[in-house]
């Protein structure tokens, strides 16, 4: 038994920040960001706005176009690194929003990688036969862990979500899928307080603590080997060929990593969907506002196979092969 994604939603806040606003806050320029990392400007969440205001109404779209209700989900998995509270989870917000009453509900952390790492455990919560109705999101609102006097990560993230509703399915849709961790570089990209080790107090807020800290050009070379290494495997273990692939769905970090990839990979670039233009680093949410955009504009139709491709903070990274 399989799944099949019957349903996607995406939500970008209305707020559209520019590189030349990002000009007149840090010493950069519109020409080094666009260069660098294929990123003309990013939405921006409002003070109100936070992670499960998105997830909600991307869920709501991903519902509509499934033509399910809210009340006959039986799951709720929610992939972020920005949720509204430590606890209750941000599932749980997502659930309380819909008027989801029947549903389970719980979130996932996995930074960047964390729409594939959710794909693969509602892949197996599903083939368990005990949950039917699952909703899938991605939800995050980095401007709110952002340094916006550090040059070397403000100009990179921005607000955004993704949702997928899932059913089980007779035929196999996930062909093959990996992930994967490695805490030993974990110190690349992460938030130093707020957490146990390092809880707030006035110092860790006067120090910046409880924003993002990345070792961008460290973290680049790591992507783009290990994005290259999980594609080639999915797709040798899905049984295919990269000429097989429709669509190339990578996380959307930096326009330049995604390019080197598929070409380690050996895909033509326009195969790549590209949203980081527009919408620069969400994290989880890269994936499933791709997937969406591509699914409405009528470019992912049945049948199509995606590359799914997923990298980030933990480290973790994770990898599928899609029949969609
Ligand atoms: O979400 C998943 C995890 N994240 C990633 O995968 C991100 C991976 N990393 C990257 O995308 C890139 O490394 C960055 C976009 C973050 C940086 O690009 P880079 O080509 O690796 O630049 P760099 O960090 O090596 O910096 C080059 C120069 C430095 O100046 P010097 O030392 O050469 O004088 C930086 O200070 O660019 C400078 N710089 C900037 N200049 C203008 C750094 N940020 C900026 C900026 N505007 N915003």
């Amino acid at each position: 038994m399989g799944f099949r994604i019957v349903g996607t939603g995406s939500y970008l806040p209305e707020k559209i920040l520019t590189n030349f606003d990002l000009e007149k806050m840090v010493d950069t320029s519109d020409e080094w960001i666009r260069e660098r990392t294929g990123i003309r400007e990013r939405r921006i969440a409002s003070p109100q706005e936070a992670a499960s205001d998105l997830g909600v109404k991307a869920s709501q779209k991903a519902l509509q176009m499934a033509g399910i209700s809210p009340e006959d989900l039986d799951l709720i998995v929610v992939a972020t690194i920005t949720p509204d509270m430590f606890f209750p989870s941000t599932a749980c917000f997502i659930q309380q929003k819909l008027g989801a009453k029947n549903s389970a509900a719980f979130d996932i952390s996995a930074a960047c990688s964390g729409f594939i790492y959710g794909l693969v455990v509602v892949n197996g919560l599903i083939r368990s036969g005990k949950f039917k109705r699952v909703l899938l999101v991605a939800a995050e609102t980095l401007s709110k862990i952002t340094d916006w006097e550090d040059r070397s990560t403000c100009v990179l993230l921005g607000d955004g979500a993704g949702a997928c509703v899932i059913v089980p399915h007779n035929e196999k849709t996930l062909l093959s899928y990996t992930l994967g961790a490695d805490g030993n570089c974990g110190h690349l990209l992460f938030i130093p307080g707020g957490g146990s080790r390092l809880p707030a107090t006035e110092d860790t807020v006067r120090n910046k603590k409880h924003f993002l800290k990345m070792k961008g050009n460290e973290l680049f070379k790591i992507a783009v080997r290990v994005l290259a290494e999980s594609a080639l495997k999915v797709i040798r273990e899905a049984g295919i060929s990269p000429e097989d692939i429709s669509h190339f769905i990578p996380h959307q970090a930096n326009w330049r990593i995604m390019k080197a990839c598929a070409q380690k990979i050996g895909l033509p670039l326009e195969k790549i969907y590209v949203t980081v233009d527009r919408y620069g680093n969400t994290s989880a949410a890269t994936i499933p506002i791709a997937l969406d955009e591509a699914v409405r504009e009528g470019k992912v139709n049945r049948g199509d196979i995606l590359l799914l491709d997923a990298f980030g903070g933990g480290l973790t990274w994770g990898a599928c092969i899609l029949k969609w």
